[in-house]
Formats: structure tokens, sequence, C-alpha cells
């Protein structure tokens, strides 16, 4: 195969405010975007051309990846003026594909970082000659996913999109081969969904939706703890990348960054220009370009965005600071706690723990 969709048109709302600019698929992780590691291992597993479906936002891919010549590949855009979902996603972009009916066209959810075979994948759905094949995975709690039953053959059996109880624990993976003519057979011009109607459908009227189940490293990073595991499993090297900068390690540091006196771990990544005071200590986080970490702040699983400022003796623990936030020193952030873009915290103005 040599041409792939991916589906990038999402607004990202669970990573707010990370995606109030910048779309999901676009927040640098291991120092590149996420969908530019997407792309690299798209582009080792020999596709060529890809179209990006695009609707939020779209400039901040076109100006990033241009054409695509930086990368090796062949990149085009489609933007959909107001997003017609999934399915109606790859319908939009049918008449940019170049292959026959029977042709087997690659599409990938944008947000996911997977480490399964590509041409296994695509080895299968020619074998059983499929109308669609599903990269189907287990995870431990299956209800923020497509539950995916299939038979002793391999046959998915049902699509049950985000079911309050999974019926298994093997989930679609959100990548999958599709023969031309089942794109082509989409409704144009209004929302469909792959999950809940396209899918479910394929079945109804007896066609072959095939399942290639291969458990491999699988992360659909669409929350920030998600985000920050991805970024960090990335850099230690649990999930390999051609678009990683360097060698995996514990810390990746990028260029312009001082972190003399402080210490990282965990696979963090300190961003182009950032800086990390001495006494510091990071582990597991993500800094991006141009924050700053004050002396003596431990940072654990947490994002620190663009050009924010946390002070010295902060604790954070799975937190999230937005873009040009400013932290005071001596704050305590946990559980999640999301400090929106800009917003200003005086020091020792919040606390998770009754000690000081
Ligand atoms: N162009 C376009 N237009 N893209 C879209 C649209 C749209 O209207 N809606 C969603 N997308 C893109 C998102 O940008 C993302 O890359 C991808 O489609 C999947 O959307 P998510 O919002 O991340 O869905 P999800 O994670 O809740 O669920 C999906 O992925 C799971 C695996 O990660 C489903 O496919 C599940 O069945 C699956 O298990
Ligand atoms: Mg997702």
């Amino acid at each position: 195969v040599t041409e792939a969709v991916v589906l990038v048109g999402g607004m990202g709302t669970r990573l707010r405010p990370l995606t109030l600019t910048t779309p999901k698929p676009m927040l640098p992780v291991a120092g590149a975007p996420l969908l530019e590691h997407l792309l690299a291992r798209l582009r080792a597993a020999g596709v060529e051309r890809v179209v990006l479906a695009t609707s939020y936002r779209p400039e901040v891919f076109t100006e990033h990846f241009g054409t695509g010549t930086s990368i090796g590949l062949d990149l085009d855009y489609v933007t959909e003026v107001e997003p017609l979902g999934t399915a109606g996603a790859i319908r939009n972009v049918a008449d940019r594909l170049r292959g026959g009916p029977d042709e087997p066209v690659l599409v990938v959810n944008g947000d996911v970082l997977s480490g399964h075979d590509l041409a296994a994948q695509l080895a299968l759905h020619r074998d059983r000659e499929a109308d669609v094949t599903l990269h189907l995975t287990e995870v431990a709690d299956a209800r923020a996913y497509g539950c995916v039953p299939t038979d002793e053959a391999g046959r998915v059996t049902a699509f049950l999109e985000k079911m309050a109880e999974p019926v298994t624990n093997q989930v679609n993976a959100g990548c999958y081969v599709f023969r031309r003519s089942v794109i082509d057979a989409i409704p144009a011009g209004r929302v469909v969904s792959v999950e809940r109607e396209t899918f479910p459908g394929l079945l109804a009227a007896g066609r072959l939706v095939a399942g290639y189940v291969e458990v491999a490293y699988w992360l659909d990073l669409g929350t920030p703890a998600a985000l920050v595991r991805g970024s960090a499993d990335l850099v230690l090297g649990a999930v390999a990348s051609p678009a990683l900068p360097g060698g995996a390690g514990q810390a990746l540091v990028l260029r312009g960054a001082v972190t003399e006196g402080a210490t990282l771990s965990g696979g963090t990544v300190v961003g182009p220009g950032a800086t990390v005071s001495p006494g510091a200590r990071v582990s597991g986080s993500l800094l991006m370009a141009g924050a700053r970490v004050g002396p003596d702040a431990v940072v654990t699983d947490s994002v620190v965005a663009r050009d924010s400022r946390v002070g010295a003796g902060c604790v954070l623990v799975d937190a999230v600071v937005g873009d040009r936030a400013r932290v005071g020193a001596g704050n305590e952030l946990r559980a999640g706690l999301r400090v929106w873009c800009d917003a200003v915290l005086p020091d020792a103005a919040v606390r998770f723990s009754s000690d000081a």
C-alpha cells in the first residue's frame, strides 16, 4: 500500500487548555508533534502518500508539514468546514485517493501511538480479501473505546462504541485498512461515524470485517495523563519512533534548554529553550518550549506548556500548566488539576495536602 488517510479534525476537548491553540495531533511529544511520530511510522511501513483530514485549526498542520518533502511523504490536506465525523471525513477525501476500487487504503486515528506491525495488518487484509480490517488490541477498561468481539475465524461480530458494560476487553485500536470501494460507498456531504454507522452497517449487511489482533504497545493520547505517558514512553524507548531526536534515554533535552543542577528522569522532555533550575526534580513530564521550572520544584507526570513558569519549591503531580501561565512559588498541584493559559497563581496559593 502506498496511500493513507489520517483523521486529525477533532477538537481535542479532553486535552484543554493544551488544545485551545494547538490541535491534539500537533502537540509536541518527545521532540516532535505527535502526528510526526505517526507519519514517520507510516513512512517506515512503505506509505508514500498521506491525506490529512483536517477540520479544527487546519493551518497548524500545513504550516508545519507543507507538502511533506521534509519527512519524505507526499502530503495532501482536505478541510471540513463543519466536522463530518470519522466516516464523513474519510468519504470527504475520496477524490484525493488514487488507488482502484479494490486497492487497500490505510486509515488512522491521528492521536494514537502504536507499535503494531502495519505490514502484517495489510497482509491479513489482502489474504482475507476483507472489506475492512481493523487493528484490535486489549485494554484493562474498554469503556472509553470501541468494543470489538471477533469469532474463531477472526471475523468481527459486532462493533459497540463506548459501551457502559463492555462484553470484551478487545477494542478498536483506531487503525483500519479499507477496501477503496467501501470508502466510496459512505454517504457524502453529511456527518457519518465509522464507529456508530459504517462498521455496524457493514456487519449488518454481512460484509467481511476482519480483526487483526495484535497486543503491542498502544496508547490513545486523548487525555493529559495519556499524553504525558506516551511522550515519556517514546523518550524511554518503550515504543520506537523514527522521529525521536537522538537515542532513547531517561530524558530528552532539546536545543537551547538549560538543566544544570536539575535531576531529570522517567522519560522527561525539556523543550527548546526551556529552563529547569538547580535542585529541581522532573520525572516523566513534558516541559514544552520556553517553559521554566524554578529551584527545588518537584514535577512528576505533568505537562508544563509553552512559555509557562512553575515557581520555586512547587510540587506538581499529574498536573497541567497551560501556555504562558505563571504558578508562583510553593504551590502544590495534583490529581489532574489544570491551570488555564495565561492564568497567574500567587505564591503559596494552592495546596492539596494539609501539611505545609
Ligand atoms: N477530520 C475529522 N473530522 N477528524 C475527526 C472528526 C471529524 O469530524 N472527529 C474525530 N476526528 C479524529 C480525531 O482528531 C482523532 O484523531 C480521531 O478522529 C479519533 O477521534 P477521538 O475523538 O480521539 O475518538 P476516541 O479516542 O474517543 O475514540 C476513537 O478511537 C479509539 C481508539 O483510540 C474510536 O475510533 C474508538 O472506537 C477507538 O477505540
Ligand atoms: Mg482518541
